[in-house]
């Protein structure tokens, strides 16, 4: 094998990897959902990626529901979610690799109004709905 068919080898092979998060960065990382919402109602959670369907989660207040993961290799990792109580459906991203790269833990609070994050890094935030 000439020296570029190996290199071109172990790139496709990295590729294939890294978009089956069979390796990923080093650090793990943390995301939890809680119901925050300040009428104290029951919350219809479902969160997802391109690879994961975590399921629909019924919250009662204050209860929460989380999942642990690594960013792929080529920095495409998208977690999005679906909220649902009463009338109201709203979607979030979870984690969206270009907002969120130096979050490592990450709680969000759905609220009325939307989301927020309070990250181990201090790196806060709310957002309108999508
Ligand atoms: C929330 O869900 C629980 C468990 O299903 C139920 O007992 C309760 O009545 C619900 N609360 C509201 C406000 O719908």
């Amino acid at each position: 094998m000439s020296p570029f068919t190996q290199s071109l080898l172990v790139i496709c092979v990295l590729t294939f990897l890294s978009m089956h998060n069979v390796i990923g960065e080093t650090t793990d990382r943390q995301i939890v959902v809680y119901n925050s919402l300040e009428g104290r109602l029951n919350l219809t959670l479902r969160c997802q990626s391109k690879d994961d369907d975590f399921g629909f989660h019924d919250l009662q207040p204050d209860e929460h529901f989380g999942w642990n993961f690594n960013v792929n290799i080529i920095h495409t990792t998208l977690y999005f979610c679906s909220v649902k109580w009463n009338n109201e459906f709203h979607h979030f991203d979870a984690f969206r690799y270009n907002r969120d790269r130096y979050r490592f833990v990450l709680y969000w609070y759905i609220k009325e109004a939307g989301p927020c994050v309070v990250s181990a890094e201090g790196i806060n935030g709310c957002y309108p709905w999508k």
